[in-house]
């Protein structure tokens, strides 16, 4: 029976496809073209739309018209390369969108009408493509914003009905993309609390690979929506092409990657579908999150430096600006302090030579003072036995004491032992039925609910209306979502798959009217360590917390995975007590980012507080190059005994290289490190900095040696069990 309704569909399609067959148009070319490389999207007989190439980009648009019938001869892709794939009608693979219409049909053909391209400057522009159901008024419109120069392209997609009733999205795709090439080889990243961004590199085989989460909020924490495509062999930094994406979704994403029968590669990327079928409302536009990628024909270090120019210039809060280095308490008294230990390490962070004191997590909670990490979130009052003078006293304080003052708050969680949890039960996700599950002792508040937007506002806003003079935000998120359930949508009659989505569109609210009321106030991203950093969120902060995990060996891995996606003014790095690593490795790895400092500054010996104050000393005046400058990874430590990265100033007159021994094997000899991105017709002056007082460096005081022979011969930064850390610094001379 099965069988023959089976059967009479697939006859009733392919009729359909003989009839649409006669109905043939004019064939549209669409380029969606960086300065090197281009998809080229065109209709097919059936006005619907394929893609038929990626690649490097041609030098006469109107060439791109000419390809369909060199590049997809005989239309040997069959369904594959569909560019919006839709289900229930033509297509049987992985669809990038299935939908149930208003009456509870399931099928969708999606033809095209009409293409706009709007160029917003010289180098930006947005390409819009509309597509219809020819049966039902269902609409799409795929959006393709292109920086030209930066070879960047951020995709999403709007969809919109005029239905009798809402239409349930069951999958809704921000992206539908499509590869030819002979094989493809994908890294992702997966981790842990305290083990964040771990690589894998593995060759595509037929079938689908997905990476997902299901986390809702730190969603990042296991899976990283943070991938590499390599076109033909493995990435590699210096050659070969590769793509780096990243779905800038905070909450639950998946990323399908599809080698098809064809062996090519079909990629799905967007929001998790799972127990996520939106209800979306007539004449309402659902606007899925970006994908956003860059294509690279001179491997991932080319591909990370476009995608850093251009995440500073456009994207990433104050991405040009300045960044604040900090003395932050929370591994030196973790919940144990009150207002004079505060004011001892505000003394510390002034002779350390740092601009910004930050208090940690246990400042508030009085009925249940946030003594432990198991009481208190939620009831964002000053506890007055620790604070009695309140937080506009230590802002003062601080002021006299000449740095400014930052504080750390978690606004989206709630401790069952909180006033709030008494309060506002209904704001609460949680099952009511069924016993609570509790991460790090804690629930999620329910921000598809407006009032729970609202406070959360409030929270923010409470600390700057007090404290105008407050410097700084650390916004931190610890716990997952269990039972996802919400009161407020069951109460306003609305689906509870609607919940993850509209969690993720109401933290997003919020944001923007922070940043509509702050414009500028740094804020730190945090989420229980390094569980949330995507670009949708970094349009609202100025720097993200990687990683719990600050042993500096670890962090030369970690941030060399990072800084595949993220330019270092947005890592945020402090020295801690986790590592046995010397004081002076510690600060060199912390300066490949955001400098900062969570220790007892107070009991460091004498040469210690020296070395640390001229440390910062010395990265205060190389910061900038690091902040702004070019990115270069010389030496992959999971491919030797070393690790080098180094930075350039645009303008090619300074540099700092970072060199690191990463095992402590007998007698690892180093070669000379190949430096790149210099001006090989100058000179430069090589020094070793953060070295102790009273320490001679082995490499010469007067050493200077042209870009040219940096770049070809290298230069051997004398690293061994003895100097496992070297930092050099590069200035051009005449
Ligand atoms: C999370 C953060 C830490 C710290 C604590 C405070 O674990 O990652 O940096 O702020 O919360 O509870």
């Amino acid at each position: 029976m099965i069988n023959n309704s089976l059967k009479f569909t697939v006859l009733q399609l392919l009729f359909g496809f003989i009839i649409c067959a006669n109905t043939i148009s004019a064939q549209i070319t669409i380029p969606i073209a960086t300065r090197d490389n281009a998809i080229v999207i065109m209709t097919d007989s059936e006005n619907r739309l394929r893609t038929v190439y990626f690649g490097k980009s041609l030098q006469n648009e109107s060439d791109y018209a000419t390809i369909s019938s060199k590049y997809s001869e005989g239309n040997k892709n069959e369904i594959f390369n569909s560019t919006y794939t839709p289900s229930g009608t033509w297509n049987l693979v992985e669809p990038a969108i299935q939908v149930k219409h208003a009456d509870g049909n399931s099928s969708l053909d999606l033809k095209y009408v009409s293409h706009k391209t709007a160029q917003l400057d010289s180098n930006i522009s947005v390409v819009s493509i509309l597509l219809k159901d020819p049966i039902y008024p269902f609409e799409v419109t795929l959006c393709y914003k292109i920086w030209a120069n930066e070879n960047v392209i951020e995709q999403w997609t709007e969809i919109k009905h005029k239905e009798k009733k809402a239409v349930l999205l069951q999958k809704y795709a921000s992206a539908n993309l499509y590869f030819s090439d002979n094989n493809f080889y994908l890294s992702s990243f997966h981790g842990d609390w305290a083990k964040e961004m771990q690589p894998d590199e593995a060759k595509l085989v037929s079938g689908i690979k997905s990476i997902d989460s299901k986390l809702g909020t730190r969603a990042m924490l296991w899976q990283s929506p943070n991938f590499m495509v390599s076109f033909g062999k493995p990435a590699s930094e210096n050659d070969g092409m590769v793509l780096l994406g990243q779905l800038a979704w905070t909450g639950n994403f998946k990323l399908d990657f599809e080698i098809d029968r064809h062996q090519n590669l079909r990629l799905i990327a967007g929001i998790n579908p799972y127990t996520s079928e939106y209800s979306l409302l007539p004449n309402v536009i659902f606007k899925t999150p970006s994908l956003i990628y860059t294509v690279s024909n001179q491997g991932t270090g080319e591909a990370s430096r476009n995608l850093h120019n251009w995440a500073r210039k456009y994207k990433v809060l104050d991405g040009q600006g300045e960044r604040l280095t900090l003395l932050n308490n929370w591994e030196s008294t973790y919940f144990d302090f009150d207002e004079n230990k505060l004011k001892d390490l505000f003394k510390d962070a002034k002779e350390l030579g740092v601009d910004l004191f930050l208090l940690d997590d246990g400042w508030f909670g009085n009925k249940y003072p946030r003594n432990s990490d198991n009481a208190g979130l939620g009831d964002w009052q000053e506890n007055k036995k620790k604070l009695p003078n309140g937080l506009g006293y230590l802002v003062k304080e601080a002021t006299k004491e000449g740095i400014k003052f930052g504080i750390w708050i978690e606004p989206e969680m709630v401790n069952p032992k909180s006033e709030l949890y008494e309060k506002h039960l209904d704001w609460v996700i949680r099952q009511p039925e069924r016993p609570e599950i509790y991460f790090r002792n804690q629930l999620v508040l329910d921000l598809s609910n407006p009032e729970v937007q609202d406070f959360v506002f409030g929270i923010v806003d409470d600390l700057f209306v007090k404290n105008p003079e407050l410097a700084f935000i650390k916004w931190d998120c610890n716990a997952v979502i269990y039972n996802a359930y919400s009161a407020y949508l069951n109460k306003k009659g609305l689906p509870q798959s609607n919940l993850y989505v509209d969690y993720i569109k109401g933290l997003y609210k919020v944001l923007e009217r922070v940043r509509a009321k702050y414009p500028k106030v740094p804020m730190m991203l945090c989420s229980g360590g390094g569980g949330r950093a995507d670009y949708e969120m970094l349009k609202h902060f100025t720097e993200f917390w990687p990683s719990d995990n600050t042993d500096p060996l670890e962090r030369i891995f970690m941030q060399w995975n990072y800084s595949f996606f993220f330019p270092s003014i947005t890592v945020d790095n402090h020295i801690t007590h986790w590592g046995k690593q010397p004081l002076k490795f510690k600060i060199d790895v912390a300066s490949m980012g955001k400098l900062g400092f969570d220790i007892e500054a107070s009991k460091l010996n004498e040469k210690d507080k020296l070395f640390c104050k001229q440390a910062i000393e010395n990265y205060n005046s190389f910061k900038d190059v690091v902040w702004h400058g070019d990115m270069y990874r010389l030496v992959n430590p999971y491919q030797s005994d070393f690790a080098a990265l180094m930075y350039v100033k645009p303008d090619q007159s300074r540099a700092v290289v970072f060199n690191y021994l990463t095992t402590n094997r007998f007698n690892i000899i180093a070669n000379p490190i190949l430096l790149k991105g210099l001006d090989p017709n100058k000179k430069y002056l090589i020094k070793e900095l953060n070295l102790y007082q009273g320490t001679t460096s082995s490499i010469a005081a007067d050493t200077v040696l042209t870009g040219d022979f940096l770049m070809k011969v290298g230069f051997k930064p004398n690293i061994n069990a003895q100097r496992t850390s070297v930092l050099l610094e590069l200035k051009e001379v005449q």
